[in-house]
């Protein structure tokens, strides 16, 4: 990608848009609105910040992530999720521009036997999963050069997801009860980063072709929220051997009632990716370790 190549980034106040932003200013001028000054809810703001910033590609993490909310809220989900994704596209597509999208594993039930594959059957169980698909269609129906990275469990040292929930809740409670039969992977936000940089160096909207469409993108390895809570408190334990943490219980989905169904497996087989991008994902105990000692020293700061 040249140099001088201008990136519009949505959504870099979130886990992975917050990644994005120093990686993708090494490739480039970086435009990035906050939500006051591009809404994704309001169609004409997304259309009007496209033209405005005419860039060569649109890098779109932001999304409807309320997982559980979205069953009560569709109409904001399908806002951001399809309809807002469905204009970047079209306003690429007139521009020549390539859109890199993100999407999820819950555009699958969960059913397979299997790490689910590109081109494996969709069928959403919840509100967030349907539009999350419902945007994937309508980008790959707008005409633009694009790639979707679906990935699953998103985590960082910073902001808003489960491992940091469950640290803050295993210094307070003596025990916590996590779901131990939803199999999937963690996916570390700046892994995700790093591999769109790595492709955006590697294409142009214009040389894309058949290198363009859907990637499965999530942590290597495999675990349960259980197995993926306990590790994340047996570290922190051997951080701070003093500290009293609480104990991880298993528990099942049906223990653990939820407005949005989520599906059992979760995993995703990144061999696509490793074929087209020469990508392999980081194993999600090596980020596991990394992130750890990322919030070690963010806690040593605040003390
Ligand atoms: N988190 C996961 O476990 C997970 C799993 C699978 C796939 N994904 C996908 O991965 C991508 C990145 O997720 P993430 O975890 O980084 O998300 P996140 O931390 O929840 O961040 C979402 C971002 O979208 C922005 N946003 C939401 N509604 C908006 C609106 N109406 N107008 C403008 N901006 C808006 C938020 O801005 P504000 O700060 O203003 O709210 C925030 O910057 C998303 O496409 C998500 O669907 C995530």
């Amino acid at each position: 990608m040249a140099k001088a190549a201008k990136i519009l980034l949505t959504g870099a106040s979130g886990q992975v848009g917050a990644e994005l932003l120093p990686l993708l200013r090494e490739l480039g001028e970086v435009v990035a609105p906050d939500r006051a000054a591009l809404n994704l809810e309001d169609t004409q703001s997304v259309r009007a910040a496209v033209r405005d910033v005419a860039p060569l590609w649109i890098v779109n993490p932001a999304a409807y992530t309320a997982v559980d909310l979205a069953e009560s809220e569709p109409d904001r989900a399908y806002a951001v999720n399809r309809d807002a994704v469905r204009v970047l596209g079209e306003e690429a597509a007139r521009l020549g521009a390539g859109v890199l999208h993100f999407s999820t594993d819950y555009v699958f039930d969960g059913t397979a036997g299997h790490a689910y594959r590109e081109q494996d059957a969709t069928a959403p169980a919840n509100v967030y999963g349907a539009s999350k698909l419902a945007g994937e269609q309508a980008l790959a129906a707008s005409g633009a050069a694009h790639i979707i990275l679906r990935t699953s469990w998103v985590y960082g040292a910073t902001g808003k997801n489960f491992l940091r929930t469950i640290l803050r809740l295993a210094r307070q409670r003596e025990v916590l009860r996590v779901v131990a039969d939803q199999t999937g992977a963690p996916t570390w936000s700046r892994d995700l980063a790093r591999l769109t940089a790595h492709v955006l160096r590697q294409v142009t909207p214009l040389t894309l072709g058949s290198r363009g469409g859907v990637y499965h993108a999530a942590g290597r390895g495999e675990t349960t929220w259980c197995g993926f809570a306990a590790e994340g408190v047996r570290l922190l334990q051997e951080r701070e051997p003093e500290a009293r943490l609480a104990r991880i219980e298993p528990i099942t989905t049906a223990e653990y009632p939820t407005p949005a169904r989520r599906p059992a497996n979760s995993r995703l087989d990144g061999t696509r990716l490793a074929r087209e991008f020469g990508w392999q994902m980081m194993d999600w105990h090596d980020s596991l370790r990394i992130v750890m000692g990322e919030l070690a020293e963010q806690g040593a700061g605040e003390g």
